[in-house]
């Protein structure tokens, strides 16, 4: 009897060992499940908050957005921006016009014909010049124009001038200048003569505004030719003059454009 109850206060003994084994054991497996799910969403946060490089969250130019009361993403720029290398605060050196004159950016002048290069007519044959008697001359003739050379001129930036010229502008004015290039012997408007008196007494800041803004029939050329290389063409133009002028001692020798027969034929 006694050994009897000894024996089932043992196994009584025994069972309770065997449940806190197992709700110790249970209780682990649970902690270990939790720290399995805990891992699995932090992978699975980790996942969805993956961005690559070539999907950024950003805005592409001129896309609608929702974000700022405009409706634009991009924000307008600050009065007075100025692209970087875009500043040109120097005008007589970009424009050829001495500073402070209103339509710095407009030729002025007495600018030829309004129609360059269409259909020949009547009138245009003398275009090219302006009406004799009360028409101003020299620096007068083109008063926003700058009368001396806004950089100093070299002797490298004539011989640039000169490489550059005979390039870009004597298939027109001709090798010395004087208006008769390769392009007008085959038909083009005559070109204006540098060697004829008003332009050699024209300021420098004309012959930069023909080149930047074009002439009558003659193209803008500023796209093709750098501002550096605009000046440094218009002091080999100017050395011309000077050699033309030391040749033929009679100035009048070499006639105005206009009082050619071809002055005003041009395609
Ligand atoms: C495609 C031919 C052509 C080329 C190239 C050309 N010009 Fe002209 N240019 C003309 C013609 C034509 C005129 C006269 C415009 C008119 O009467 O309609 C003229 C006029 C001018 C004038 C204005 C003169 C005036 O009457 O006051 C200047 C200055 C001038 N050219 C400079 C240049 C320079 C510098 C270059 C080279 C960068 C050049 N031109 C290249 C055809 C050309």
């Amino acid at each position: 009897m006694l050994k009897s109850e000894r024996q089932t206060a043992d196994s009584k003994q025994q069972t309770a060992k065997a449940v806190s084994v197992r709700e110790r054991s249970g209780q682990r497996r649970r902690a270990r499940s939790r720290c399995l799910l805990f891992a699995v969403c932090c992978l699975l946060f980790a996942g969805a908050c993956r961005i690559d490089m070539h999907d950024q969250p950003k805005m592409k130019p001129y896309r609608s957005s929702t974000f700022f009361n405009d409706g634009l993403s991009s924000r307008p720029l600050v009065d007075g921006t100025v692209p970087r290398g875009f500043l040109k605060a120097d005008t007589e050196y970009f424009t050829g016009k001495k500073a402070g004159r209103a339509n710095a950016a407009l030729p002025n002048g007495p600018q030829p014909s309004a129609q360059p290069s269409v259909q020949p007519s009547a009138q245009q044959s003398t275009s090219s010049t302006a009406s004799p008697g009360a028409v101003p001359t020299g620096a007068a003739a083109y008063p926003d124009d700058v009368e001396v050379f806004p950089i100093p001129v070299t002797i490298q930036m004539v011989t640039r001038g000169k490489e550059r010229y005979e390039i870009f502008c004597s298939a027109c004015h001709g090798p010395t200048g004087d208006g008769d290039g390769m392009i007008v012997r085959r038909g083009f408007r005559r070109a204006a003569s540098f060697n004829d008196d008003r332009l050699r007494q024209a300021p420098v800041g004309h012959f930069f505004d023909a080149v930047t803004n074009g002439w009558g029939a003659m193209p803008s050329y500023a796209p093709q030719i750098p501002v550096q290389d605009r000046w440094a063409i218009i002091a080999y133009i100017r050395a011309l003059q000077l050699k033309n002028e030391m040749q033929s001692p009679t100035t009048t020798s070499v006639p105005p454009a206009s009082a050619t027969p071809e002055g005003g034929r041009h395609q």
